[in-house]
């Protein structure tokens, strides 16, 4: 039986655009972790999960949805004579679709995502990286939070894409940072109805590109799109719509919130400099550095995708009615010292087995090879540059308003280049 308490907290316990949060988060992490592991934050009107075993029984449970329509408060979705090819696009989206279709998906979509395919198209992200550094206008002092991490997501999804350079802009800006501000609540309706519109150039671009390649008289191809095309199972296939809104989602889900790994590998590493010669040491370390540079850093300030139950459901002792709003939150769990033994330690040879970095259960994160291999070539061309000369130097900023994350605006390296 649920207990008999509602626990409640509002702003003044968890207020992830405090600028004091955002510096430094970790004693409201903490409480969040000891003193609230469920509770209704009545200013957000959503249910918050802390602890990191909490957090991976909710991504896994069965009893909660991720499709709107399960929400109590889902907006009303327009007729659909009126839906345009953004809307049309976003009936497919992997985040949202019901489970069997979700799953159908994942069964269809997880080839294109393996460790071959991501392997075959490291070397054009490289160069995507290279390319980075190369515009970088003054090497020996600059902000690598508008100079290398808002660049390198969205250009690594073209790479892993293959959208040519003359449709580089298009893809950058047109689809991607439309689509992502096209989610973001921090906008108003029309704002955000705005921000659809302007990606539908982009939208059509990405349709015909696919539509080109299924009717090649050579074949799709063994690369990305390639694979999405000529994978089957079962006798199915995807359809071009549900790759154009397979690609939407990765910009949506990947351009933005990659953005941190890359200023929080800087300083993190900067920041530890015998962890930083361990890595230069030992390579084979890449993997699990990312890991914790992420788990370090916990840039989160929500959590992933909201979950609806489907039912009232008791969940460690609090009633989650139907269709209440349930956010899983990564950032106390990645610091959760029950799992992690002194979480405030950066440690990249740190056992992470078991973690929820990326997620668990069914909506693991489809763009976890490529953060990894993303993050690994910046961090290994920064250190081609700079890595015996680089220091971190002046005040790091945050924008307090970015709506999900501890965005750094300024992160300034000095160099000797
Ligand atoms: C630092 C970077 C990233 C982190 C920490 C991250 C983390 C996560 C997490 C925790 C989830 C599960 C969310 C949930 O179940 O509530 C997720 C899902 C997802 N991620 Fe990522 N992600 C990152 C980058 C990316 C990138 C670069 C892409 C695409 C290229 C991507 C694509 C996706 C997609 C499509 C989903 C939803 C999968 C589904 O619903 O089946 N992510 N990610």
């Amino acid at each position: 039986m649920a207990g008999t308490g509602r626990t409640e907290i509002d702003f003044s316990v968890y207020n992830p655009f405090d600028i004091e949060f955002i510096k430094d988060p970790f004693p409201t992490l903490d409480r969040m972790v000891s003193e609230y592991p469920v509770a209704y934050h009545t200013g957000i009107n959503a249910w918050l999960i802390s602890p990191h075993d909490l957090v991976m029984d909710a991504l896994r449970e069965p009893r909660f949805s991720t499709r709107m329509s399960d929400w109590k408060d889902s907006p009303p979705v327009k007729p659909e004579p009126e839906w345009t090819l953004h809307d049309r696009v976003g009936q497919y989206s992997l985040l949202f679709v019901e489970r069997t279709e979700h799953l159908r998906l994942r069964r269809l979509t997880n080839p294109a995502f393996s460790r071959r395919v991501m392997d075959k198209i490291e070397a054009n992200i490289a160069d995507a990286i290279a390319g980075i550094f190369d515009e970088i206008e003054n090497p020996r002092e600059f902000n690598v939070a508008t100079d290398i991490a808002l660049k390198a997501p969205v250009r690594s999804i073209a790479r892993m894409v293959g959208v040519p350079p003359e449709a580089a802009e298009l893809f950058e800006h047109g689809l991607g940072w439309n689509s992502v501000r096209a989610g973001n609540p921090m906008y108003s309706a029309a704002e955000r109805e705005q921000f659809a519109h302007d990606t539908l150039p982009g939208l059509q671009y990405i349709l015909d590109m696919v539509a080109a390649r299924r009717a090649a008289p050579d074949g799709p191809g063994d690369d990305f799109i390639g694979t999405l095309i000529a994978t089957e199972e079962d006798g199915e296939r995807l359809t071009d719509m549900e790759i154009v809104s397979l690609i939407q989602g990765l910009v949506v889900a990947g351009a933005d919130t990659a953005v941190d790994v890359h200023t929080m590998a800087v300083h993190a590493l900067l920041a530890h400099p015998g962890q930083w010669a361990l890595l230069r040491a030992r390579p084979e370390l890449h993997e699990s550095a990312v890991l914790e540079i992420l788990r370090w850093g916990a840039p989160g300030k929500f959590g992933g995708i909201p979950r609806f139950p489907l039912a009232d459901t008791e969940f460690d002792g609090q009633l989650l009615e139907k269709g209440s709003f349930v956010m899983p939150l990564f950032s106390p769990a990645w610091n959760d010292a029950a799992k992690w033994p002194e979480p405030r330690r950066f440690d990249i040879t740190r056992d992470h087995s078991g973690n929820i970095i990326f997620g668990a259960g069914p909506h693991l994160c489809i763009g976890l090879n490529l953060v990894k291999v993303q993050a690994k070539l910046m961090i290994e061309e920064f250190e081609r540059r700079f890595g015996d000369t680089a220091k971190l130097t002046g005040e790091i900023e945050y924008d307090p308003l970015h709506f999900n994350a501890r965005r750094m605006t300024r992160l300034m390296v000095a160099t000797g280049a």
